[in-house]
This record gives C-alpha cells, sequence and structure tokens, in this order.
C-alpha cells in the first residue's frame, strides 16, 4: 500500500511517499527557519504563506523521487491537527483536492500520533503493543500509553512549557538563535553537566505529569546573577540539559512503576537530543526494555510520519475529502470518526 504524505501543521512544508507504513521511499522537508530566525519565533502567517508557495513542488517532488506518479498512490494522509490553523488549511484543502481529483482514499492524522508512527519507518521490526511512548516536541511533552495504533491514552503531559519550547527559550537566553534546540545540545556535549543543580520538577505522588517554566527561569536568573555572567556557557548548556534529561527519565521510570510496556518509544523534535538518547539507552538497557528512537530526520516533523500513522490507523481515520476540515485544537484521545468517512 503506498500512502502519500502531508504535513504542514506548523512551519515544515513536508511530504513523503511510504510503503506499507514502513518503507519510506521519499521523504521531503522544506524548512522555514530562515523566513523566521530573525524574529525569534514561528510568525504563523509567515508560515501559512510559505506552505503555499512550497507544497505543490514538494508534492511533485516526493512523487518523482519515489518514481510513481499521482495515480499510482493508495491514498493520502494529511495532518489535520493540532497546529496552527492557517498551516493546517494549506495541508489539508490540498489533500482533500488531490483525493477528489485521482478519487484516492484520504486519511486525517493527528500530528502527535504521527510523532509516535515514527518509530515504525525504515525498521524491520515494529514496537510491541503497549508501549510507552516520550513525545518531546517544540509544541507539546507528553507520555502515553499506546495499547494499540487507535487506543492511546495520555498519562502525563507538561503544565508549561513543551521540552522543545524550554531549549529554544533558554538557547534564546544564551545566545544561541533559532531553533535552539541543536545548538544548546551541540554546545552541552562540551560541558560539565554538574557544573550547576538547575531544579527538577517533581509532581505529586502518582502524577506523571512535566514543567519546564521553573527551569528556564531558573537558567535566566542565575545568568543575570554575577557568578552566571561569568559562567562558561557551555557548562551552564550541559547543566540544563542534565536537568531536562533527569526529569524525562525519572518520569518514564514513574510510568513503569505503574504499569508494564514491552518497549519505549522516544520521539519529536527534542528526541534528536544526544543527552536524552543516550541516557534512554542506559535506561532501557537496565531494565531490559526495547528502546525505539527514530533517526533525527523522523524526530522533527516530517510527513514520512504521517503516511505510517495513516497505514496502521486505516479505516478509524479516513475521513471525507468533501466535508473534512482542519482542526487546530484536535484532541489526542477523540480524533477518530468525528468526521463521516466518504464512500
Ligand atoms: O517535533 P518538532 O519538529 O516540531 C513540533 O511539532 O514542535 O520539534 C521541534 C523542536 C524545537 O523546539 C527544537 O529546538 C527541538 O525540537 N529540537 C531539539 C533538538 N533538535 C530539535 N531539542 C533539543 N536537542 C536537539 N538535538
Ligand atoms: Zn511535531
Amino acid at each position: 500500500m503506498l500512502l502519500l504524505g502531508i504535513e504542514t501543521s506548523c512551519d515544515d512544508t513536508a511530504t513523503a511517499v511510504v510503503r506499507d507504513g514502513r518503507d519510506v521511499l521519499a521523504n521531503v522537508s522544506t524548512n522555514q527557519d530562515e523566513f523566521h530566525a530573525k524574529y525569534g519565533g514561528i510568525v504563523p502567517e509567515i508560515a501559512s504563506r510559505q506552505h503555499v508557495a512550497l507544497l505543490s513542488a514538494a508534492i511533485d517532488d516526493a512523487l518523482s523521487r519515489a518514481n510513481v506518479s499521482l495515480r499510482e498512490i493508495d491514498g493520502i494522509a494529511v495532518t489535520r491537527g493540532p497546529g496552527l490553523i492557517g498551516s493546517l488549511l494549506v495541508g489539508v484543502a490540498t489533500a482533500k483536492a488531490l483525493a477528489y481529483a485521482v478519487r484516492t482514499p484520504l486519511y486525517g492524522i493527528n500530528h502527535l500520533h504521527g510523532h509516535i508512527f515514527s518509530a515504525f519507518l525504515d525498521r524491520p521490526e515494529t514496537p510491541p503493543y503497549p508501549f510507552l511512548a516520550l513525545l518531546v516536541s517544540g509544541g507539546h511533552s507528553q507520555l502515553v500509553s499506546v495499547a494499540s495504533a487507535t487506543s492511546m491514552r495520555i498519562l502525563g503531559r507538561t503544565h508549561d512549557d513543551a521540552a522543545g519550547e524550554a531549549y529554544d527559550k533558554t538557547a534564546r537566553l544564551l545566545g544561541l538563535g533559532y531553533p535552539g534546540g541543536p545548538a544548546l545540545d551541540a554546545l552541552a556535549r562540551t560541558g560539565n553537566p554538574k557544573a550547576y543543580a538547575f531544579p527538577r520538577h517533581r509532581p505529586p505522588a502518582g502524577s506523571l505529569d512535566l514543567s519546564f517554566s521553573g527551569l528556564k527561569t531558573s537558567v535566566r536568573y542565575f545568568l543575570e546573577s554575577d557568578e552566571g555572567g561569568a559562567a562558561p556557557v557551555e557548562d551552564v548548556a550541559a547543566s540544563f540539559q542534565a536537568a531536562v534529561v533527569d526529569v524525562l527519565i525519572a518520569r518514564v521510570n514513574a510510568a513503569f512503576d505503574l504499569a508494564h510496556y514491552n518497549a519505549v518509544v522516544l520521539s519529536g523534535g527534542v528526541a534528536a537530543n544526544s543527552g536524552l538518547q543516550t541516557a534512554l539507552r542506559a535506561w532501557c538497557e537496565r531494565r531490559g526494555v526495547c528502546s525505539f528512537i527514530p533517526p533525527p530526520k523522523y524526530c522533527t516533523d516530517n510527513a514520512a510520519m504521517t503516511a505510517a500513522a495513516a497505514f496502521y490507523q486505516g479505516a478509524s481515520a479516513r475521513i471525507d475529502p468533501f466535508s473534512a476540515s482542519a482542526d487546530p485544537d484536535l484532541s489526542f484521545e477523540r480524533s477518530f470518526n468525528d468526521v463521516p468517512a466518504g464512500s
């Protein structure tokens, strides 16, 4: 089954062609960072205009790299939420028009489900259910219990900043530009993670929730202090990263205290973080649990994960090319069958 994936929920114009939810024949992603960098964050209006300018060419590019025509495609998978409304609308309107024109099934995918299915791409074995997904991106940070492709439950989520947001804001304080996650990660590798003891958020007993705004504020106050003003920037980066990683691993550990899972999936942009990957692999090895960590190109937003989610969610994700709409607030748990499937 060949699916064309389209993902425009935020600032990446992404398309892909994926066979059977696993073999990635083409994965195209046009990053818009250069247009947003001078504003220090994503400007929604610029993002949607860029999608309009780039999406048609990105679809042609994916099809030609995969060496298939639109008529050979067995279905189109598009991210329909959550995300920026203008950005989502460009992808959804395009996918609806294409699906109608070539009379092919249309699948509406929850962006966060897509991130989870990034762990299914380009590898011989798929994560065994039930698994725990740690989804850490620029917009979301949550632990998810995944019982099947269509049955997932959020166990804990951030009360304030997402992990990627904390990275980007802290990177800005350190003068590292936007998006700061990868730059902060690179700098942290050269510093001492024990140099400064930044706070680790602890939720009440039994809760798996997260919080990163206190950590970010603490780094800010530290940098404004006399000691912080003179501190080696790589040590601050490494100490910040150690605090983020400690909190995330503690939450994975707590989730396993409450229930058993066959594997841990790490996904979302922050899954590309070297410190987090090393710590999670070590934790999984100690506990005898398999870890599934996608390569960086599938950690950040991409359309191959959207096509993979559609393959596994099948009829539950089918939507009608006439009445389907983008939903910027699409619920994680109630994503299915709220739009009637077309014939
Ligand atoms: O999943 P994603 O591409 O977009 C959202 O859906 O949010 O995640 C982007 C986020 C940004 O905040 C970026 O700084 C962060 O992922 N990120 C990283 C790394 N690579 C990307 N954060 C820490 N370390 C990295 N290596
Ligand atoms: Zn994302």
